[in-house]
């Protein structure tokens, strides 16, 4: 176990598995499908793809480049490059450690209900039984002993593995679980898609509606996929800056940086394949919020009859494995950042302890998202949110993330960036591309992200 200071991935594999493990998770199978479907269908799929490649592509390999350089957390990289930008370092790091407070939460329930329908596989007590989904859901989250409990768990795993180091905790879980999660999803996708009407979903998710353009339109589509890239890749955190400090000198940067968002692309269509054409051949509304993962499928799985429960097992078994590989690279992106505070004061550093501490300080803060029950407990509100998680996110998703990315467009020099790709002697075949992104498209892209998440969360209608 490594106790001490820095880790290094063991392998190529190993660390595209946490990164990728990293970017695919509850955005993936939960987001993308129906905003792709709410915003345009085709046409949304189209405008993301060009976000991946002009500013997804050039931010990821930024900061796995800003990673190695310094071969520091992220406030310790940003640092490195000058005193004055350390405050972009702590924004990076803030929002994950706010973000983990509600991730834990989702990761916690998407436990819940694989608990649950094992509970129905075998008649028990424990499952949902003849409940109505939208009832038991949030009988559930209403319930502050259980949501509590669950967080708690889901906290602890999660503490248990970035506990046991880069490569012996992280790469090992990551290396087995994501293979595991794409023969799942595969095992879900061809069950959807053979159900009667399955193929209305297909046509909700792919039918071009370039409507959803007209007027401002296209700017709300434009921040809508923009937010749901950066969450998605896991960019403007913590994460890829700490990912990339731990890996050798040898590794192809450039390549990596396309096959992350590459290989996050591709499960989050086959989440859509997953889930869209079973909502549709239940006849049930595909645009449901947090209801879609946890009421609209729980009916689907229901209407299946005797084999519901083992796809409802499967399913929210591989929605947990999605989260928890992404918690623990949002637990990673923060600890990276306390060991470097330690080797800096000089103090040995107790990597166990750090992460235990960090842990202790997440199983408060989801606790606490936790009893607010998705607002339904009567608390007082906050930013003008509907519940205690969606302000959280508003100050995470919404504002720092994107600001912290644009910052990072703007200050990592390319000279950096170049230097890192071509170690070794390797080519830096998009350089002159990579130049005009993160100069002329990336910032500007980041700031109407910006503005569209601040519209979007404050209801402001600014863009249709
Ligand atoms: N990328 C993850 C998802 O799509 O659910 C969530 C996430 C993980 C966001 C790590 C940010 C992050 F730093």
């Amino acid at each position: 176990m490594e106790q001490q200071g820095k880790g290094q991935w063991g392998s190529s594999f190993g660390f595209m598995m946490a990164a990728v493990g990293s970017a695919v998770g509850l955005g993936n199978l939960w987001g993308f499908p129906y905003k792709m479907g709410a915003n345009g269908g085709f046409a949304f799929l189209l405008l993301y793809l060009v976000l991946v490649v002009f500013v997804g592509y050039v931010i990821m390999l930024t900061e796995l480049a800003l990673g190695r350089k310094t071969g520091k957390g992220v406030v310790g990289a940003y640092t490195d490059l000058s005193k004055k930008y350390t405050f972009i370092g702590w924004m990076s790091a803030i929002a994950p450690w706010l973000i983990l407070s509600f991730y834990c939460m989702l990761g916690g329930y998407c436990m819940k209900y694989a608990v649950a329908n094992l509970g129905d596989l075998f008649g028990a007590g424990w499952g949902i039984g003849d409940a109505a989904s939208d009832a038991y859901f949030f009988g559930f989250a209403a319930d502050m002993g259980q949501t509590v409990i669950f967080s708690l768990i889901f906290v602890l795993l999660t503490v248990f593995i970035v506990r046991a180091g880069v490569s012996g905790g992280i790469e090992k879980f990551t290396s087995i679980a994501m293979p595991a999660l794409f023969v799942m999803l595969v095992i879900v996708i061809i069950r959807a898609c053979t159900l009667p009407g399955a193929s209305e979903g297909i046509a909700f998710m792919f039918k071009p509606d370039w409507s959803a353009f007209e007027g401002t339109g296209w700017v709300k589509v434009l921040s809508v996929a923009g937010g749901q890239m950066f969450f998605s890749l896991s960019l403007g955190m913590s994460i890829m800056v700490a990912y990339g400090s731990y890996l050798p000198k040898t590794d192809n940067l450039e390549r990596s940086a396309l096959i992350i968002p590459f290989a996050d692309t591709i499960v989050a269509l086959m989440a859509g394949l997953a889930t869209m054409p079973a909502v549709f051949a239940a006849g049930l509304e595909p645009g449901a919020g947090p209801g879609l993962l946890f009421v609209t499928l729980q009916t689907v799985f229901k209407g299946m009859g005797g084999v519901g429960p083992i796809f409802g097992f499967v399913f929210y078994t591989l929605v947990f494995i999605a989260a928890i590989t992404s918690s623990i690279s949002l637990l990673e992106g923060i600890t990276a950042v306390a060991v470097d505070k330690m080797e800096e004061k000089g103090k040995s550093v107790n990597r166990n302890k750090l992460v235990m501490i960090l842990g202790a300080s997440i199983a408060v803060t989801a606790s606490i998202i936790s009893i607010d029950g998705l607002g339904q407990n009567g608390f007082p509100q906050f930013l003008g949110q509907g519940c205690w998680l969606d302000a959280v996110d508003l100050i995470s998703e919404g504002i720092l993330m994107p600001l912290a990315a644009c910052y990072c467009a703007i200050v990592v020099p390319t000279t950096l960036v170049e230097e890192e790709v071509t170690l070794n002697g390797n080519q830096f075949k998009t350089q002159k591309f990579y130049e005009f992104c993160i100069k002329f498209i990336a910032p500007i892209m980041m700031v109407i992200v910006l503005l569209g998440q601040l519209d979007g969360f404050l209801g402001l209608g600014m863009f249709g």
